[in-house]
């Protein structure tokens, strides 16, 4: 089962998808993952991208399509869950004849939708394991011991360079320009579920399960 999280910056796709892989053994192709490796291990593509993440802005189609082709082709197992991706028309077409290119289809594109205001505190409140990737939040989701991650031990936790107010507001405006576009598209071809993000973790992942389940 191949699905996409789709939803603006914090709406909990990063959250979910890794419940998903750790419950259903699906492969995880968060497109923002990659890049931020890419940045780290300092690769060329990695040092071009780098300006354009922390301004919030989009990178171009084709960098984020070779890197969802490299893994389609590298990858098996469970499923994909597409976080992150794709986040233009352009992108979602590419995914489309990707797919049916290594003989597979997409099951579901899953909405999660929150509200702007909830946005904000989630973002700003955000911080990740460096080590094992666990996504926490000061109010939502505090590590049990401080500055210690829950998962791994780590005490390697990081903010990310892009979630301040001012990024923010430019990924939001992206969002809105460019990915949002993509609900309608997914309607019309009837692969469309939408989730209430606000709900607490536990119950937006009760509720992608109800939609997984339904097939
Ligand atoms: P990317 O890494 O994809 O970031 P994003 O879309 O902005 O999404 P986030 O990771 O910020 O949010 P999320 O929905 O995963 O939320 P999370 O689960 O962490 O992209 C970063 C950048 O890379 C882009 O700006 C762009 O430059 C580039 N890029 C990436 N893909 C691209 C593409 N396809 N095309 C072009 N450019 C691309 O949750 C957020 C916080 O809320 C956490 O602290 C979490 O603990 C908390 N939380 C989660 N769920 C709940 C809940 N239900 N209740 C309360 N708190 C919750
Ligand atoms: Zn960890």
């Amino acid at each position: 089962m191949n699905i996409i999280l789709l939803g603006p910056p914090g709406a909990g796709k990063g959250t979910q998808a890794r419940k998903l892989v750790d419950e259903r053994g699906m492969i995880q192709l968060s497109t923002g993952d990659m890049l931020r490796e890419a940045r780290s291990s300092g690769t060329e593509m990695g040092k071009k991208v780098a300006a354009i993440m922390d301004a919030g802005e989009l990178v171009t189609d084709e960098i984020v399509i070779g890197l969802i082709e490299e893994k389609l082709n590298g990858e098996q197992g469970g499923g994909f869950i597409f976080d992150g991706f794709p986040r233009t028309l352009g992108q979602a077409d590419a995914l489309g004849a990707l797919l049916s290119k290594v003989g597979q289809t997409l099951d579901s594109v899953i909405e999660m939708r929150v509200d702007d205001e909830a946005l904000v505190a989630r973002i700003t409140g955000r911080f990740t394991c460096g080590n094992c990737g666990e996504v926490f939040h000061d109010a939502t989701k505090p590590t049990k011991e401080d500055g210690k991650c829950d998962v791994c031990g780590s005490t390697d936790l990081k903010r990310r360079a892009d979630d301040n107010e001012e990024s923010l507001r430019t990924r939001l405006m992206e969002y809105y320009k460019k990915t949002s576009p993509l609900i309608g598209y997914y309607y019309a071809k009837g692969d469309l579920s939408t989730v209430d993000g606000l709900a607490e973790i536990d119950a937006v992942e009760a509720s992608i399960k109800a939609v997984l389940d339904k097939g």
